[in-house]
């Protein structure tokens, strides 16, 4: 049993992932200030993890950027066991919020995760999971897309995780013992089978899933495709999607990777390798979920790019797994999460007993 800090943990991949190292008999401390997430999560997914889980998560409220809860996150430990490794999920994620508030981007993404890694120095703990973005290659240029690709960020949240995974860089060159990965997600979609977890996100969805969700489930009317014009089989843009609970599995793997070899700096796309057409996944949600999709082709958006898709297999050389859950059981899941909580977790009945 490992002691593991879990920053974020609320939110939609930390929650996924909390309750992936929960069931591998792990202890959790999440620190979130809960910006962009329920409470209502954590306890969900303490019932999913069964009936010892709840003595092995601790929750602190409390934000990245201040000294004193990172101190209090990290004494929140069980006696005797202190917290060993940190999967740093806490951040702002919005490409156009971004756009508007460059400082807030910068504070929280850089400043936090600054201000996290000092924290960790002070108490010794070496050993990080990072949730790094395939924002960073930007528009490009070979696809499937390699780690080796030119980073090249076309917005301020992409800046802003460049620069941290450039700080990692600076880290583990300054001080042995640095056990690091930085991992490049792709488009984690999806939901635990249950339907008891899932992506709730506040106002309009930026992400085209979450976005297809709500108008399948009548929250929203219809969806604006971008571009049918690019040079793809359908014209619309294709991406690589990856079931969250393939990505929850992904962070375990990198942890027992880290904690079981050398210090190291370990830099690997988490995406399916698979490349699926925003058309595709219309009809493969409405497909899951029964329900109409309607839709209308607009214009292309500024930097978005035809295709991007992961090239995977250094991921699973490294950590020895491959994703498992392919584009049906994407929407099987995002529709079982979006149908029973239309609103999200906002819909949570507190008189609700088994939850
Ligand atoms: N979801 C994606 O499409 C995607 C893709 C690539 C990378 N990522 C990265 O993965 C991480 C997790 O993403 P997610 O989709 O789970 O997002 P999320 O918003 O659901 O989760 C982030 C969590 O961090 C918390 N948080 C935000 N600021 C904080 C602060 N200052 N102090 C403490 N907690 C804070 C939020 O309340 C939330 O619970 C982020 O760093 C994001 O940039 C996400």
């Amino acid at each position: 049993m490992t002691s593991i800090l879990i920053t974020g943990g609320a939110g939609f991949i930390g929650s996924h992932t909390a309750l992936v190292l929960l069931e591998a008999g792990h202890s959790l401390v999440v620190l979130d200030n809960f910006a962009n997430s329920s409470p209502e999560s954590l306890r969900r997914l303490l019932e999913l993890a069964g009936p010892d889980a709840e003595a092995r998560l601790t929750v602190a409220t409390g934000d990245i950027r201040i000294r004193d809860d990172l101190e209090r996150a990290f004494a929140a430990a069980p006696a005797g066991q202190p917290i060993e490794a940190v999967i740093h999920f806490a951040g702002l994620k919005a490409v156009g919020e971004s756009v508007q508030h460059p400082l807030r981007y910068w504070d929280v993404n850089l400043g936090g995760s600054r201000q996290l890694l000092a924290a960790m120095q002070a108490q010794g703990c070496r050993t990080l999971v990072f949730s790094s973005s395939a924002t960073l290659y930007g528009m490009p240029e070979q696809v499937p897309i390699p780690e080796t690709a030119p980073i090249r960020p076309i917005n301020p949240y992409g800046h802003s995780k460049a620069a941290v995974e450039q700080l990692l860089d600076d880290l583990s060159a300054s001080e042995a013992g640095w056990r690091i990965a930085r991992l490049r997600y792709f488009n984690p979609v999806g939901a635990h089978p249950s339907g008891r977890i899932g992506e709730d996100p506040r106002g309009i969805p930026n992400n085209l899933f979450p976005f297809v969700s709500q108008v399948a489930v009548g929250r929203r009317e219809r969806l604006q495709v971008f571009g049918g014009d690019w040079p793809t089989a359908d014209g619309s843009g294709v991406r690589d999607y990856i079931h969250v609970m393939d990505l929850a599995e992904g962070h375990r793997a990198a942890l027992d990777t880290l904690l079981s070899e050398e210090p190291q700096l370990l830099t690997l796309n988490l995406g399916s390798g698979q490349g699926h057409s925003v058309l595709e996944v219309v009809a493969a949600f409405a497909s899951a979920s029964g329900c109409p999709v309607p839709y209308e082709l607009v214009a292309r958006r500024p930097g978005d790019a035809a295709s991007s898709v992961a090239d995977p297999a250094l991921a699973a050389q490294r950590l020895g797994c491959r994703t498992r859950r392919g584009l049906a059981e994407m929407c099987r899941d995002g529709w079982a999460w979006q149908s029973a909580n239309p609103n999200g977790y906002g819909t949570a009945n507190p008189l609700e007993g088994g939850g």
